[in-house]
């Protein structure tokens, strides 16, 4: 296979990115393209690109710079590379990418990427091809699933996208324009790509979605499933040990879902769910349809059905209007819900939504301020709650070797790694191990028994002391 071409694929953004990468890879294996690292090497380069902040933005153009110095030392040695864009920023901004960067030859958008291979084969006979059009067939239904032999190891925990899109229209957000109305695949297709990633070893599953609780595809009977119905039927598959889901909207939190995290232990006891603001005036000119009561309710809920679970969450500072008092108001609320780790973004005004075009815009330094006094928050939380750990015991799921000889590395329920010296052969299996320090982010730890285990932790009543 020396001769094969090769496809080097660089993600940006969230896991969704990271899945349609995986699924663009799997596709293009059909055509005879393996998969590379190196962009040097590369016939074709794909840029997965995010839209999210302007930061994001930025780094795409900065990096096709890159790409083109590249792309003309390659034409001097009589190899063509061909540039393509795909992801939420191919979505935006359409033609306009290829009027900036005359190298790109291809643009898609993240529901067309089902089409890669048509598409990159146009690309290669004449002009250059724009595709965002929302396809209106199911994209994950033409998407090649992975072939073992082709594709690269998927690992052991590996996503799956059970709901793309969102109809909330948060006031900063791109997402609803870049990847469309809400729409979730059907349970079968869902459990036939699971199937296949457990037949390869993936022994933990994250369900993807841009709202990933407003789940509602169509169930194993014909009617629409939730969520945790969903989940329900994940957790009676045998090789699958740890279900995930994100990201999950507030409003979308249902009794049924918290009922899961109560009733299956398959389900990690750890919860992203952003909140954005702690301030109601902040949260209502957002359009996030929850109040900051509503938010605390639901914490309280889900740690009463679950005492271990832990929280993260995303959190926006600077969005426009805010005040001191507006920013006080988030501090106390993370400082009410104590989180295990949390995303904090200043606002970015973005093109086309309503919160760019307020007039009250909060100046530079206020959001690097803001930034700063919340990050240092968070990070003492994050310390606190990883301090908690040392001298416990966890179910820690074995994923990779470590960075030393003779060292595996796996996740504990709350996704800390934890370097242990163990077989290679634990690697793929579930087992207990006491935390006997925290080194960095890292917890160190050492195998107490090697048996296969799926049961609840034992960090109940500390964890609760948290709260
Ligand atoms: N669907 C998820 C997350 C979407 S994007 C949700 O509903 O929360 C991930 C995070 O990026 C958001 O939670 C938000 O904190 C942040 N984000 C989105 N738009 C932003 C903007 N314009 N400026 C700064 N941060 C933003
Ligand atoms: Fe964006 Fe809001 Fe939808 Fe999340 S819920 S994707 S923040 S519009
Ligand atoms: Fe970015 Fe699109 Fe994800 S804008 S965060 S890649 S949905």
């Amino acid at each position: 296979m020396s001769d094969a071409r090769k496809v080097h694929i660089k993600s940006f953004g969230c896991q969704m990115n990271v899945y349609d990468a995986r699924r663009m890879a799997d596709t293009l294996a059909r055509d005879g393209y393996v998969e590379t690292g190196r962009a040097d090497e590369a016939d074709l380069i794909i840029l997965n690109t995010c839209h999210i902040r302007e930061k994001a933005v930025e780094k795409v153009y900065s990096e096709l710079g890159r790409l083109r110095a590249m792309g003309t030392e390659a034409k001097a040695q009589g190899r063509e590379q061909m540039i393509a864009v795909a992801g939420c920023v191919a979505q935006a901004e359409g033609k306009e990418i290829i009027r900036c960067a005359p190298s790109v030859r291809l643009v898609v958008g993240p529901q067309n990427i089902h089409r890669i291979s048509e598409l990159v084969a146009r690309a290669n006979t004449g002009e250059a091809v724009v595709d965002t059009e929302f396809a209106v067939e199911d994209k994950f239904e033409q998407l090649a699933t992975p072939k073992p032999e082709v594709t690269r190891s998927r690992g052991i925990s590996a996503f799956v996208t059970v709901q793309e899109g969102c109809d909330k229209f948060c006031t900063f957000c791109v997402v609803p324009y870049t990847r469309g109305n809400e729409t979730s695949r059907s349970v079968q297709r869902i459990l036939e790509e699971t199937e296949s990633l457990l037949a390869q070893g993936v022994r933990e599953i994250t369900l993807l979605g841009q709202n990933v609780n407003a789940y509602h595809g169509r169930g194993l009977d014909g009617r629409d499933w939730t969520l945790p119905d969903l989940i329900a039927r994940l957790a009676e598959i045998p090789e699958l040990y740890r279900i995930r889901y994100m990201t999950s909207h507030p409003r979308d939190m249902t009794d049924a879902l918290i009922e899961a995290h109560r009733d299956i232990d398959k389900l990690m006891p750890f919860l992203h769910l952003p909140v954005q603001s702690g301030s109601d005036r902040i949260l209502s000119e957002m359009n996030r349809k929850h109040t900051r009561a509503e938010y605390l309710q639901i914490v309280e809920r889900v740690r009463k059905a679950r005492p271990d679970i832990a929280f993260s969450s995303d959190f926006i500072v600077g969005f426009p209007g805010e005040t001191e008092q507006d920013f006080e108001d988030t501090l106390a609320l993370a400082r009410e819900v104590q989180f295990a780790q949390c995303f904090t973004f200043k606002y970015s005004p973005r093109p086309g939504t309503p919160a760019a075009v307020l007039s009250e815009q909060v100046s530079e330094e206020s959001k690097t301020a803001r930034l700063y006094r919340l990050q240092a928050l968070i990070e003492a939380q994050q310390r606190a709650f990883n301090l908690a750990c040392v001298g416990r015991e966890f179910d820690v799921l074995f994923e990779k070797p470590g960075r030393h000889p003779g060292q595996i590395v796996g996740r504990t329920p709350y996704l800390q790694p934890v370097p242990v010296y163990a077989p290679q052969s634990l690697i793929g299996s579930v087992a207990r191990a006491r935390v006997n320090e925290l080194t960095g982010y890292s917890l160190v730890g050492e195998i107490v028994a090697d048996a296969d285990s799926q049961s609840r932790q034992s960090f109940t009543a500390e964890a609760s002391a948290f709260a």
